[in-house]
């Protein structure tokens, strides 16, 4: 191995294993006797010493690393002849050395495969920094060591000095001014600065240092002191108006606000918005409610504010009551209202032994009635359901169903009289009922003073006669004037 020559039957366990080789060739092919002829070419290693122009099978060749390439150790670097006259060795048994990891401040470098020799970078810089140097660099062979064969740096990005102002002036004066870095105006006593106090260092699309926006200005501003006809203000009660103050307004009861209820005081020594004004609101004639009237008599222009009450149509109900009202709102349209006239309803009629005919005991409905077999209608044969007050009820007291032997007499109404009244004002009046009459003031009764209820057949009743008589004027004025008129006659004589 001194002379750097490691080729051919070498000894100990290279002896052995090319042995083996041999051995295995013999026994498969007896008598294929192979050569291996020019050693193998490798970008990354050479042999190690000089090189014969035909080996035999079985035999090695030692190699070694090119410069900027190491060994691996895992892997061999000898190359060996095969049975069938080719070269075999571990792929790669060099890997090109380690470049450093590159130190950049401020910035980052980029690879595709990795940092051994041969290798490429590309370095970038951090927002607000700029690359001094080349962008890439390789990972190079320098005195049998690598390295990489270019360093760039980060370098921050400046500004140009903060912009001068008038009446005005920034903070923080520096002799360079880099990215990040801020400023902050003031204005003079009496100036009002407008825009944004606070600039800083910034970098645009092509890397230059830039301010983030232009210096503020600083003017005299005043704002005229704000009067809203109808309204008032809530907020911002100060001597002088300058630029930012604000202002709430409100209007007064039953006016309504158009514009901003909050105005600005703008550079341009005017309002922003607007100031708003409070104007009073109209609404129209107040809408149609199905089945309800307005009451009252009700203009065609009312005032925001303005309240109208309907009543529902006879029959007809609002959520337990009979009347619902709408508002004339700020914005000119009457409220909607939650409630609405519906036709009411009479209680579903029952009759005992009996049945009733109808679809529904709404409002106007007629029901009819009939009885089962074997009973006798008594009472009226249909009911209609009939407005009442602020309800409904059946126009009739409902009838009954009776069996023969049930049957009772009934008289109608009692007969009215003249000038006079009668206790049978409702129920029903059985046989033998009575009803007493009474004359208004200054009428007697002619007659007898009460009727009775008796039978004409097994079901029907009349009302016994004479029926009573209220009678007056002439008579009560004679009965009265006669004892004047017969004491004249006596004081005559
Ligand atoms: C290579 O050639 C030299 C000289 O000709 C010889 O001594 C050596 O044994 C050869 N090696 C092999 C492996 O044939
Ligand atoms: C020679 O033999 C080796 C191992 O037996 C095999 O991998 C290789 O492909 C062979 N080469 C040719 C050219 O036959
Ligand atoms: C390095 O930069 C070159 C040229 O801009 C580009 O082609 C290459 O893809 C870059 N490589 C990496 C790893 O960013
Ligand atoms: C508000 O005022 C503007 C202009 O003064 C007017 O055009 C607009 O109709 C008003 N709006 C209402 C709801 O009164
Ligand atoms: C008026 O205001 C009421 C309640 O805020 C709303 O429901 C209605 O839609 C408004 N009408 C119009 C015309 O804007
Ligand atoms: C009417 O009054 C009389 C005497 O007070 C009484 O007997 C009769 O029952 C009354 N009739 C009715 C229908 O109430």
């Amino acid at each position: 191995m001194g002379t750097g020559t490691d080729t051919g039957m070498g000894t100990g366990t290279d002896t052995g294993v090319g042995l083996l080789w041999l051995c295995a060739v013999l026994l498969a092919l007896p008598g294929a006797w192979g050569d291996c002829q020019d050693v193998p070419r490798f970008s990354f290693a050479e042999p190690s010493g000089p090189t014969n122009k035909s080996y035999p099978v079985g035999s090695w060749v030692r190699y070694k690393c090119r410069p900027g390439y190491t060994g691996v150790s895992s892997k061999s670097p000898l190359v060996v002849c095969l049975p069938n006259s080719t070269w075999a060795s571990d792929p790669d048994f060099c890997i090109g050395k380690l470049c450093r990891e590159p130190d950049i401040e401020n910035g980052k470098f980029h690879y595709s495969t990795d940092l051994r020799f041969g290798a490429t970078i590309n370095f970038t810089c951090n927002f607000g920094y700029r690359l001094v140097g080349q962008p890439s660099a390789q990972c190079i062979l320098n005195n049998n060591e690598v390295i990489w064969d270019n360093t760039p740096f980060c370098e921050i990005i400046p500004c140009e000095p903060p912009p001068v102002i008038a009446n005005g002036q920034f903070s923080g004066t520096q002799t360079e001014y880099t990215f990040g870095l801020a400023v902050t105006y003031t204005c003079g006593e009496g100036f009002s600065l407008i825009g944004s106090s606070t600039i800083y260092c910034t970098v645009d699309s092509e890397s230059n240092g830039v301010w983030s926006g232009p210096a503020p200005e600083c003017k005299v501003v005043t704002c005229e002191n704000p009067v809203v006809e109808n309204g008032k203000k809530l907020t911002g009660f100060v001597e002088q108006y300058t630029y930012g103050d604000t202002v709430t307004f409100e209007c007064l009861p039953g006016y309504f606000m158009n514009g901003s209820h909050t105005v600005k005081c703008g550079a341009d020594n005017a309002w922003n918005p607007p100031l708003p004004k409070c104007d009073q609101r109209y609404c129209g004639h107040p809408p149609s409610i199905p089945f309800a009237e307005l009451m009252g008599t009700v203009s065609s222009s009312s005032p925001a504010g303005t309240t109208v009450t309907y009543r529902c149509s006879p029959g007809y109900a609002a959520g337990g009551g009979t009347s619902l009202e709408v508002t004339c709102l700020g914005n000119t349209s009457w409220s909607v209202s939650s409630k609405s006239c519906t036709r009411q309803q009479c209680t579903p009629p029952k009759i005992q032994n009996g049945f009733v005919k109808g679809e529904d005991f709404l409002f106007g409905t007629t029901v009819e009635f009939s009885c089962r077999d074997g009973y006798v209608l008594q009472g009226s044969s249909s009911a209609k359901c009939v407005a009442s007050g602020n309800g409904v009820r059946w126009d009739v007291s409902l009838p009954t169903c009776k069996t023969a032997g049930q049957l009772t007499v009934l008289c109608g109404e009692p007969p009215a009289v003249a000038n006079g009244r009668h206790n049978g004002t409702k129920g029903e009046f059985v046989h033998g009922s009575i009803v007493v009459y009474k004359c208004n003031h200054g009428f007697t009764l002619a007659g007898g003073s009460s009727i009775r209820c008796t039978a004409r057949d097994e079901l029907h009743g009349v009302w016994s006669t004479p029926t009573p008589e209220c009678r007056g004027g002439a008579t009560t004025i004679i009965v009265g004037i006669l004892p004047l008129l017969l004491a004249l006659l006596v004081m005559s004589f």
